[in-house]
């Protein structure tokens, strides 16, 4: 098991953020965490990544049940997150090399001194990654689809048991989009990939080895379970509250509205 949410609510200030989920990730399958914008899907990463407390309800995340045992730095080490939010949190001038070293001590910025054995595995991810070649740029230079990986490679530097994505593709465009996917999916397919949430709001980016799908609707869970179950036009439909049909081309879904103008 790698994390499991039992019942679980939160309240922020005076309002429902989530109510009665239940989920469940066992070692091996790697998910969508889909949703749209406030859903309550960064909400529920904060949860796993013991930023915020349940209001109700019971959390285990790795073997640790919240509450009963001190969650800290090593959790932090045992999870890789990448997020836009982390991005805000990175001193610009740091250089991209030291961001993703800064990955081994789960920390922002560059504290303590990296081992040989670190270095190796930095320039190793950064090479897997495609991004050897920026190494020694600072970070704030690099584009967006390029800190993207690079923030990849640095929460694989702790050898993490899950890796969350949230909305990765974010302001990157399509090429770079589609070469990040393929980062996320060789990582995913290797033989001790972490297991990976991938969080998005968007279909198309659901690659093929993500067989497990969750559907969250403001703050609860709509549906889970199969991937290619879950993203069929009826269940979408329902989901959105908009007709939508979903092509699967490319083992991959496309998104469209059916369109009721007459032409
Ligand atoms: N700390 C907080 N205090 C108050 N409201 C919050 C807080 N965090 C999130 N929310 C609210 O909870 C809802 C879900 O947010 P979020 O989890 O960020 O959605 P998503 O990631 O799916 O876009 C939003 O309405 C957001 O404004
Ligand atoms: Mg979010």
């Amino acid at each position: 098991m790698v994390f499991h949410l039992e019942d679980v609510s939160l309240k922020r200030e005076g309002k429902w953020i989530l109510q009665n989920i239940n989920w469940e990730i066992k070692k091996g399958e790697h998910w969508v965490l889909f949703g749209l914008n406030g859903a309550g899907k960064t909400a529920i990463l904060n949860l796993l990544n013991a930023y915020y407390f349940p209001t109700k309800g019971k959390v285990t995340v790795l073997g640790r049940e919240f509450g009963k045992t001190y969650l800290g730095e090593k959790l932090r080490k045992e999870i890789g997150f990448v997020s836009s939010s982390l991005q805000e949190k990175l001193h610009p001038g740091d250089n991209t090399f030291e961001v993703v070293l800064s990955g081994a001590f789960a920390s922002i910025g560059l504290y303590e001194t990296p081992t040989d054995e670190m270095r190796k595995s930095a320039i190793t991810l950064l090479e897997n990654l495609g991004c050897i070649e920026y190494a020694n740029r600072i970070y704030e230079t690099l584009s967006q689809g390029e800190k993207q990986r690079v923030l990849i490679a640095r929460a694989l530097m702790s050898y993490p048991s899950l890796l969350i994505l949230d909305e990765p593709t974010n302001g990157v465009d399509f090429v770079a989009r589609e070469q990040l996917l393929e980062s996320i999916e060789s990582i995913a397919k290797n033989k001790n990939a972490p297991t990976i949430i991938y969080v998005t709001h968007h279909v198309e980016e659901v690659l093929p080895v993500f067989n497990k799908t969750l559907l969250l609707q403001e703050g609860q869970v709509f549906s889970m379970g199969n991937t290619m179950e879950m993203l069929t036009s009826e269940n979408l439909s329902q989901f959105l509250g908009i007709p939508v049909d979903v092509i699967w081309t490319n083992n991959r879904p496309l998104l469209s509205k059916i369109t009721t103008i007459l032409r």
